[in-house]
């Protein structure tokens, strides 16, 4: 079992940018943390990170050949702009949960549309750093598609 934990652009600056709506914990704490629950349940969680489109793009694309049968995703800005990241999502056909550590129903109203929450399992977001947390749980309890 493998789950790809994939974070867009300035997620990089956790625990510095606008810690009231992020949280003080900095993405290293976060990922390790998501690695350790893995481990503890004999799931491989590799996480990236990437402030350029392209990079997330390629990233998806490489879960067709890598083995990944989960992804969990923070788009972060591109949440509200990318169809190319949407439409990379759907190429790929892996089930994915949407994760947002702050409330953006409760933030400005450009912040209120996805482009990726119609086609993922679930969202979560403004449980902070925790919704991570709870998408790997349910990616760890997701059925494991059957072999061809
Ligand atoms: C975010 C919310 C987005 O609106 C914002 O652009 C981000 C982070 C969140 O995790 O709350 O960069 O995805």
């Amino acid at each position: 079992r493998k789950v790809l934990v994939l974070h867009g652009p300035n997620l990089n600056l956790l625990g510095v940018r606008e810690p009231q709506h992020y949280g003080a914990q900095t993405l290293a704490a976060i990922n390790e943390k998501l690695v350790q629950l893995g481990k503890a349940s004999g799931v491989a969680v590799e996480a990236f990170q990437s402030n350029r489109e392209y990079e997330l793009i390629e990233r998806i694309h490489a879960t067709l050949a890598d083995g990944t049968d989960f992804i969990v995703i923070n788009p972060a800005a591109f949440t509200h702009s990318s169809v190319a990241l949407r439409d990379a999502l759907a190429g790929v056909n892996k089930p994915f949960v949407e994760v947002h550590l702050s409330n953006v129903h409760a933030r400005e109203a450009f912040r209120h549309h996805s482009f990726f929450s119609d086609l993922a399992v679930g969202v979560i977001c403004g449980l902070g750093a925790k919704g991570y947390e709870y998408a790997l749980a349910y990616a760890i309890d997701f059925p494991v598609p059957a072999a061809p």
